[in-house]
């Protein structure tokens, strides 16, 4: 068997306490494949249900976003110690939806990043540009931007998630060839900051039953970052069990 790959489901925004609920006994009936480790991100407030329902499965609770400090008047934000007391292991961070609807900067990114690794978490690091940048043939110098303020200094392993801004709920999704392309660029970059720490690269945005196969079989990714298929039961049976 090969490296072990990640499949994140995001759910956003999306789920009540009882839909979620029975998404999750949905999903613990599903026999999954030893390949994959299967992470799943609800909204904050679902997280204490859905973290004692995944309690005795291989499922691992992840979150959706976090304060940069541990804690403090800052209103309606959550921090990373309580993320903690609910067993989260993950974090999503500079989600495009989260630097675009809430005007989160590269600076302020890694600052969570390092706070989410000084709190023994994992941040998974989203990147990826938008249209505008892919046609004007400056999406490697937006994406080298991104993970030169993003990335940690210190960490053994760094998950980046590759989410150009242009995929996400569109339909539309990336060659094979395009998506090998930001991996390379990728791995070339840590290479070239002397950062030998392993990579995890994991690819989003349009994702379906469909093309996971092709993706994860034609391109270097080590796994998925899943928003719509992954809040439907019968795309998730068809991706999780597929070797
Ligand atoms: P979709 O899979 O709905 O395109 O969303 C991708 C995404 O943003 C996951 O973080």
């Amino acid at each position: 068997m090969g490296q072990v790959k990640l499949i994140v489901s995001n759910w956003k925004m999306n789920l009540n306490l009882l839909n979620s609920k029975n998404l999750i006994d949905d999903i613990l009936k599903i026999r999954h494949s030893e390949s994959f480790k299967h992470i799943i991100c609800p909204q904050h407030l679902l997280i204490p249900s859905i973290s004692g329902l995944l309690r005795d499965s291989k499922i691992i609770i992840g979150a959706q976003d976090c304060h940069y400090e541990k804690n403090g008047a800052f209103t309606g934000d959550t921090g990373v110690d309580l993320l903690k007391d609910y067993d989260c292991e993950y974090v999503i961070l500079g989600h495009s939806e989260r630097r675009n609807y809430h005007k989160e900067d590269n600076k302020l990114i890694k600052k969570k990043v390092d706070l989410v690794i000084s709190a023994n978490l994992k941040p998974i690091i989203c990147v990826g540009e938008t249209i505008t940048e892919r046609k004007s043939n400056k999406y490697l110098e937006i994406l080298g931007n991104q993970l030169d303020l993003c990335i940690p200094n210190k960490s053994e392993e760094i998950i980046i998630a590759y989410e150009p801004v242009w995929s996400i709920g569109t339909g539309l999704v990336p060659s094979y060839e395009e998506i090998n392309e930001i991996y390379d660029f990728t791995d070339k970059f840590l290479k070239n900051k002397k950062m030998t720490r392993k990579l995890n690269f994991l690819y989003g945005g349009s994702i379906n039953s469909e093309n996971f196969k092709e993706i994860v079989n034609k391109t270097k990714v080590n796994g998925a970052l899943i928003g719509g298929a992954s809040l439907k039961t019968t795309e998730m049976k068809k991706i999780l069990t597929f070797c």
